[in-house]
Protein backbone atom coordinates (compact mmCIF):
# COMPACT_ATOMS: atom_id res chain seq x y z
CA UNK A 1 0.00 0.00 0.00
CA UNK A 2 1.84 3.55 -0.74
CA UNK A 3 1.36 6.64 0.76
CA UNK A 4 -1.76 8.42 -0.27
CA UNK A 5 -2.86 12.09 -0.37
CA UNK A 6 -6.21 12.60 0.23
CA UNK A 7 -8.33 15.06 -1.88
CA UNK A 8 -10.26 17.49 0.30
CA UNK A 9 -12.99 15.22 -0.75
CA UNK A 10 -11.80 11.89 0.79
CA UNK A 11 -10.44 13.95 3.83
CA UNK A 12 -14.44 15.40 4.74
CA UNK A 13 -15.22 11.11 4.46
CA UNK A 14 -12.07 10.63 6.53
CA UNK A 15 -13.58 13.53 8.79
CA UNK A 16 -16.99 11.67 8.98
CA UNK A 17 -15.78 8.19 9.33
CA UNK A 18 -13.67 9.19 12.28
CA UNK A 19 -16.25 11.24 13.92
CA UNK A 20 -18.16 8.52 14.28
CA UNK A 21 -16.07 6.12 15.99
CA UNK A 22 -15.03 8.59 18.30
CA UNK A 23 -19.11 8.53 19.44
CA UNK A 24 -18.46 4.62 19.60
CA UNK A 25 -15.36 5.10 21.81
CA UNK A 26 -17.14 7.95 24.05
CA UNK A 27 -20.27 5.79 24.42
CA UNK A 28 -18.11 2.48 25.06
CA UNK A 29 -16.24 4.36 28.24
CA UNK A 30 -19.45 4.50 29.77
CA UNK A 31 -19.64 0.78 29.86
CA UNK A 32 -16.27 0.67 31.46
CA UNK A 33 -17.16 -1.07 34.70
CA UNK A 34 -16.67 -3.88 37.30
CA UNK A 35 -18.66 -7.08 36.26
CA UNK A 36 -19.10 -6.68 32.70
CA UNK A 37 -17.52 -8.90 29.62
CA UNK A 38 -15.09 -7.91 27.35
CA UNK A 39 -17.68 -9.53 25.07
CA UNK A 40 -20.23 -7.55 26.24
CA UNK A 41 -18.65 -4.62 24.93
CA UNK A 42 -17.44 -5.68 21.57
CA UNK A 43 -21.48 -6.76 21.30
CA UNK A 44 -22.29 -2.84 22.08
CA UNK A 45 -19.07 -1.83 19.81
CA UNK A 46 -20.20 -3.68 17.08
CA UNK A 47 -24.05 -2.67 17.30
CA UNK A 48 -22.78 1.28 17.72
CA UNK A 49 -20.42 0.97 14.69
CA UNK A 50 -23.80 -0.33 12.34
CA UNK A 51 -26.27 2.31 13.83
CA UNK A 52 -23.82 4.65 12.55
CA UNK A 53 -23.99 3.41 9.08
CA UNK A 54 -20.49 1.80 9.01
CA UNK A 55 -19.23 -1.15 9.00
CA UNK A 56 -16.52 -2.95 11.58
CA UNK A 57 -13.52 -2.83 9.69
CA UNK A 58 -11.66 -5.52 12.02
CA UNK A 59 -14.11 -7.70 11.96
CA UNK A 60 -12.88 -10.71 10.09
CA UNK A 61 -9.89 -8.90 9.21
CA UNK A 62 -7.22 -11.78 8.63
CA UNK A 63 -9.46 -13.91 10.57
CA UNK A 64 -9.94 -11.40 13.23
CA UNK A 65 -13.05 -12.99 15.09
CA UNK A 66 -14.98 -9.54 16.48
CA UNK A 67 -15.41 -6.18 16.29
CA UNK A 68 -13.50 -4.09 18.58
CA UNK A 69 -9.95 -5.64 20.59
CA UNK A 70 -9.87 -5.86 23.98
CA UNK A 71 -6.86 -6.13 25.88
CA UNK A 72 -6.83 -6.67 29.39
CA UNK A 73 -3.97 -5.78 32.14
CA UNK A 74 -0.73 -7.55 30.37
CA UNK A 75 -2.59 -7.54 27.03
CA UNK A 76 -1.27 -4.89 25.12
CA UNK A 77 -3.69 -5.13 21.54
CA UNK A 78 -5.42 -7.31 19.84
CA UNK A 79 -7.08 -9.27 22.82
CA UNK A 80 -10.32 -11.13 21.85
CA UNK A 81 -13.58 -10.28 23.29
CA UNK A 82 -14.89 -13.58 25.52
CA UNK A 83 -18.32 -13.97 27.68
CA UNK A 84 -15.58 -15.44 30.62
CA UNK A 85 -13.07 -12.52 30.84
CA UNK A 86 -14.96 -10.51 33.58
CA UNK A 87 -13.08 -7.03 33.85
CA UNK A 88 -12.51 -6.45 37.82
CA UNK A 89 -11.87 -3.72 39.58
CA UNK A 90 -7.85 -2.58 39.39
CA UNK A 91 -7.89 -4.16 35.91
CA UNK A 92 -6.77 -1.93 32.72
CA UNK A 93 -8.82 -2.19 29.81
CA UNK A 94 -7.91 -1.31 25.79
CA UNK A 95 -10.49 -0.84 23.35
CA UNK A 96 -9.34 -0.73 19.97
CA UNK A 97 -11.65 0.25 17.21
CA UNK A 98 -12.62 0.86 13.20
CA UNK A 99 -15.17 1.14 11.19
CA UNK A 100 -15.32 1.71 6.96
CA UNK A 101 -17.65 4.84 6.03
CA UNK A 102 -18.29 5.39 2.43
CA UNK A 103 -15.50 3.73 1.97
CA UNK A 104 -12.75 5.25 4.33
CA UNK A 105 -11.35 4.03 7.67
CA UNK A 106 -11.48 5.09 11.50
CA UNK A 107 -8.85 3.57 13.43
CA UNK A 108 -8.81 4.56 17.36
CA UNK A 109 -8.04 2.82 20.58
CA UNK A 110 -8.64 3.93 24.00
CA UNK A 111 -6.85 2.60 27.37
CA UNK A 112 -9.50 2.89 30.39
CA UNK A 113 -9.20 2.16 33.95
CA UNK A 114 -11.64 -0.29 35.74
CA UNK A 115 -13.21 1.24 38.88
CA UNK A 116 -10.05 2.27 40.99
CA UNK A 117 -6.66 1.56 40.05
CA UNK A 118 -3.11 1.55 40.67
CA UNK A 119 -1.04 5.04 40.43
CA UNK A 120 1.35 2.86 38.30
CA UNK A 121 -1.52 1.66 36.34
CA UNK A 122 -3.17 5.39 36.36
CA UNK A 123 -0.06 6.97 35.40
CA UNK A 124 0.69 4.79 32.53
CA UNK A 125 -2.77 5.33 30.92
CA UNK A 126 -1.61 9.04 31.16
CA UNK A 127 1.68 9.06 30.11
CA UNK A 128 0.59 6.51 26.66
CA UNK A 129 -1.50 9.75 26.02
CA UNK A 130 1.02 11.79 26.34
CA UNK A 131 3.58 10.11 24.36
CA UNK A 132 1.27 10.44 21.43
CA UNK A 133 0.81 14.37 22.10
CA UNK A 134 4.46 14.26 22.42
CA UNK A 135 4.17 12.72 18.61
CA UNK A 136 1.93 15.57 17.43
CA UNK A 137 4.51 18.41 18.12
CA UNK A 138 6.23 16.67 14.82
CA UNK A 139 3.18 15.82 12.86
CA UNK A 140 3.22 18.45 10.54
CA UNK A 141 4.57 19.46 6.83
CA UNK A 142 7.79 19.73 6.10
CA UNK A 143 8.55 17.79 9.65
CA UNK A 144 9.99 14.11 8.92
CA UNK A 145 7.59 11.09 9.76
CA UNK A 146 9.86 9.78 12.61
CA UNK A 147 10.60 12.44 14.53
CA UNK A 148 7.11 11.70 15.29
CA UNK A 149 8.45 8.38 16.30
CA UNK A 150 11.38 9.61 18.32
CA UNK A 151 9.37 12.08 20.18
CA UNK A 152 6.97 9.37 21.43
CA UNK A 153 9.66 6.99 22.34
CA UNK A 154 11.93 9.14 23.62
CA UNK A 155 9.39 10.38 25.94
CA UNK A 156 8.30 7.01 27.05
CA UNK A 157 11.80 5.79 27.82
CA UNK A 158 12.51 8.44 29.55
CA UNK A 159 9.92 7.64 32.08
CA UNK A 160 10.76 4.40 32.50
CA UNK A 161 8.39 2.73 30.61
CA UNK A 162 9.02 -0.26 27.82
CA UNK A 163 7.92 0.76 24.04
CA UNK A 164 6.42 -1.55 22.10
CA UNK A 165 8.70 -2.38 19.08
CA UNK A 166 6.89 -5.19 17.43
CA UNK A 167 3.87 -3.10 16.44
CA UNK A 168 3.81 0.57 14.92
CA UNK A 169 1.24 2.62 13.52
CA UNK A 170 0.39 3.70 10.14
CA UNK A 171 -0.96 5.21 6.80
CA UNK A 172 -4.67 4.64 6.77
CA UNK A 173 -7.71 5.98 3.76
CA UNK A 174 -9.52 3.65 1.90
CA UNK A 175 -7.38 0.90 3.54
CA UNK A 176 -6.86 0.45 7.17
CA UNK A 177 -3.07 -0.45 6.34
CA UNK A 178 -1.87 1.94 4.07
CA UNK A 179 2.35 3.05 4.34
CA UNK A 180 3.86 4.32 5.80
CA UNK A 181 4.93 2.02 9.08
CA UNK A 182 4.85 4.37 11.88
CA UNK A 183 7.05 3.44 14.48
CA UNK A 184 7.27 4.30 18.20
CA UNK A 185 10.81 4.59 19.03
CA UNK A 186 13.57 6.66 17.49
CA UNK A 187 14.79 5.51 14.21
CA UNK A 188 18.62 6.09 12.72
CA UNK A 189 16.84 7.26 9.45
CA UNK A 190 14.59 10.70 9.11
CA UNK A 191 11.57 8.88 7.14
CA UNK A 192 9.83 9.95 5.03
CA UNK A 193 8.91 14.17 4.51
CA UNK A 194 5.42 14.62 5.58
CA UNK A 195 3.06 16.60 2.93
CA UNK A 196 -0.39 17.92 3.77
CA UNK A 197 -3.26 15.67 2.95
CA UNK A 198 -1.58 12.65 4.43
CA UNK A 199 -4.06 10.42 7.03
CA UNK A 200 -1.83 8.35 9.66
CA UNK A 201 -3.06 6.33 12.44
CA UNK A 202 -0.52 6.73 15.51
CA UNK A 203 -0.22 4.74 18.46
CA UNK A 204 2.12 4.33 21.14
CA UNK A 205 1.75 0.49 23.01
CA UNK A 206 3.69 1.07 25.98
CA UNK A 207 4.81 -1.14 28.96
CA UNK A 208 4.99 -0.35 32.47
CA UNK A 209 7.97 -3.10 31.88
CA UNK A 210 9.93 -4.69 29.10
CA UNK A 211 9.49 -4.12 25.67
CA UNK A 212 9.38 -7.28 24.34
CA UNK A 213 6.08 -9.05 23.54
CA UNK A 214 5.06 -12.40 22.82
CA UNK A 215 1.34 -14.11 21.30
CA UNK A 216 -0.87 -15.95 23.05
CA UNK A 217 -1.65 -19.63 21.80
CA UNK A 218 -5.14 -18.13 19.79
CA UNK A 219 -2.72 -15.95 17.54
CA UNK A 220 -3.51 -12.97 18.04
CA UNK A 221 -3.47 -11.46 22.11
CA UNK A 222 -0.10 -9.74 21.96
CA UNK A 223 0.68 -9.64 25.86
CA UNK A 224 4.33 -8.08 27.66
CA UNK A 225 6.78 -10.90 27.82
CA UNK A 226 7.29 -9.99 31.53
CA UNK A 227 3.27 -9.80 31.76
CA UNK A 228 3.71 -5.99 33.02
CA UNK A 229 0.83 -3.66 32.57
CA UNK A 230 0.71 -1.87 28.79
CA UNK A 231 -1.59 0.61 27.40
CA UNK A 232 -2.75 1.57 23.93
CA UNK A 233 -3.58 4.86 22.50
CA UNK A 234 -4.00 5.73 19.10
CA UNK A 235 -5.85 8.46 17.01
CA UNK A 236 -6.20 8.89 13.06
CA UNK A 237 -4.52 12.37 12.47
CA UNK A 238 -4.44 14.40 9.23
CA UNK A 239 -1.42 16.15 8.16
CA UNK A 240 -1.62 20.01 7.53
CA UNK A 241 0.93 22.82 7.23
CA UNK A 242 -0.40 23.84 11.05
CA UNK A 243 -1.18 21.71 14.19
CA UNK A 244 -2.44 18.02 12.61
CA UNK A 245 -6.33 17.25 12.71
CA UNK A 246 -7.02 14.88 15.12
CA UNK A 247 -9.86 13.30 13.42
CA UNK A 248 -11.06 10.70 15.88
CA UNK A 249 -10.63 12.85 18.87
CA UNK A 250 -12.48 16.26 18.40
CA UNK A 251 -14.16 16.67 22.34
CA UNK A 252 -10.70 17.58 23.34
CA UNK A 253 -8.59 15.15 25.60
CA UNK A 254 -9.48 12.73 28.41
CA UNK A 255 -6.37 13.94 30.68
CA UNK A 256 -5.99 17.59 29.74
CA UNK A 257 -4.14 17.99 32.50
CA UNK A 258 -1.17 15.63 31.81
CA UNK A 259 2.31 17.00 31.24
CO1 LIG B 1 -4.12 1.10 13.98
Amino acid sequence: MPVTIKTPQEIEKMRESNRRLEIVHDELAKMIQPGISTLDINREGERLIRELGGVPSFLHYNGYPASICVSVNDEVVHGIPKADRILREGDIVSLDAGMIWEGYHSDAARTHAVGKVSDKAARLIRDTEECFFHGMEFARAGHYLYEISAAIGDYAEGLGYGVVRDLTGHGIGKSMHEDPVIPNYRQKRSGIRLVEGMTLAVEPMITTGTWKVRWLDDDWTVVTADHSLAAHYENTILITDGDPEILSLTKGRRHPEAG
